[in-house]
C-alpha cells in the first residue's frame, strides 16, 4: 500500500519524505486555506514547491465546479509540474472532466467519493485515483472503512485500473483498517503516519538493549 501526506505544510511533507516512506501528497482547498495560501499564482507556487520535495503524485484540486472552468484549470495544474495530479469533485461535471482528462494523459484523482456508485462512474471515466473519505463517514455513524473495501471489490471484480485512495484518513487505526481491506494507497496525516512505529515493548525493548550494553562497556 503506498502512503501518501494529506496536508500542505511544507515543513511536514519534508518530514514524511525524510523518513523514506513518502509515496505521495493531498491537498484541498481547505488545507491550502490552513497554510495561509491564497491567490492563484500563490497556490501554483506552493503545489510545485511540494513537487520539488516528494518524488511521487501530488493532488491538486480544481476550484471551478463547471466543466469548461475545470478543464481550464486542470490543465494550468498539470502544465505545473510533471508530479501533479488533477483532483476533480465527484459530480456530473467533474466525472465529464475527468473522461476529457483521461484522453488527454492528465492524470486524476475524483474527490469526495461517498458511496460505490460514485466510484464506478469515476472508474469508468478513467480516473487513476479515487478517494473514498474514510473518517467523514465515520463522523456520521457510517463505515468509511466498509466503503473502501466495497470499491476494492468492485475494481477487482471488474478489472478497473482505478487505484483506490482512502482518504479522510484521522487515525493510525485507519490506516492498518484500510491495509487490512486492500486499499493501493492511504493519505494520512503525520500524526496517524508517526503512530504506526509506537508501541511499548519497542521502547522498554530498546530502553532495556541500551542498559545492558552500557553496563559492560562504562
Ligand atoms: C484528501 O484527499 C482529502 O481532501 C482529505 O483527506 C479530507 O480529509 P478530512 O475529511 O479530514 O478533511
Amino acid at each position: 500500500m503506498k502512503f501518501f501526506i494529506d496536508t500542505a505544510n511544507l515543513a511536514q511533507i519534508q518530514e514524511a519524505n525524510d523518513m523514506g516512506v513518502l509515496d505521495g501528497v493531498t491537498t484541498n482547498p481547505s488545507l491550502m486555506a490552513k497554510e495561509g495560501i491564497k491567490g492563484v499564482e500563490n497556490c501554483k507556487k506552493h503545489y510545485v514547491d511540494i513537487c520539488n520535495i516528494v518524488e511521487g503524485d501530488v493532488s491538486a484540486e480544481v476550484i471551478a465546479t463547471d466543466y469548461e472552468g475545470m478543464i481550464k484549470e486542470g490543465e494550468e495544474l498539470a502544465a505545473l509540474h510533471p508530479h501533479i495530479v488533477v483532483k476533480v469533485p465527484c459530480i456530473a461535471d467533474g466525472i465529464k472532466a475527468i473522461k476529457y482528462f483521461t484522453k488527454k494523459g492528465i492524470r486524476t484523482n475524483c474527490t469526495l467519493v461517498f458511496s460505490p456508485g460514485q466510484a464506478l462512474l469515476a472508474a469508468k471515466a478513467g480516473a487513476t485515483y479515487v478517494s473514498p473519505f474514510v473518517g467523514r463517514l465515520d463522523d456520521i455513524s457510517s463505515d468509511g472503512i466498509e466503503l473502501v473495501e466495497k470499491i476494492v471489490s468492485m475494481y477487482r471484480y471488474y478489472g478497473f485500473s482505478t487505484q483506490v485512495l482512502a482518504a479522510s484518513i484521522r487515525t493510525t487505526q485507519h490506516i492498518i483498517q484500510c491495509l487490512e481491506v486492500g486499499a493501493d494507497v492511504a493519505t494520512c496525516p503525520l500524526a496517524a503516519i508517526k503512530g504506526l512505529l509506537n508501541h511499548p515493548l519497542t521502547d522498554s525493548g530498546l530502553a532495556k538493549f541500551l542498559e545492558d550494553y552500557r553496563k559492560v562497556n562504562a
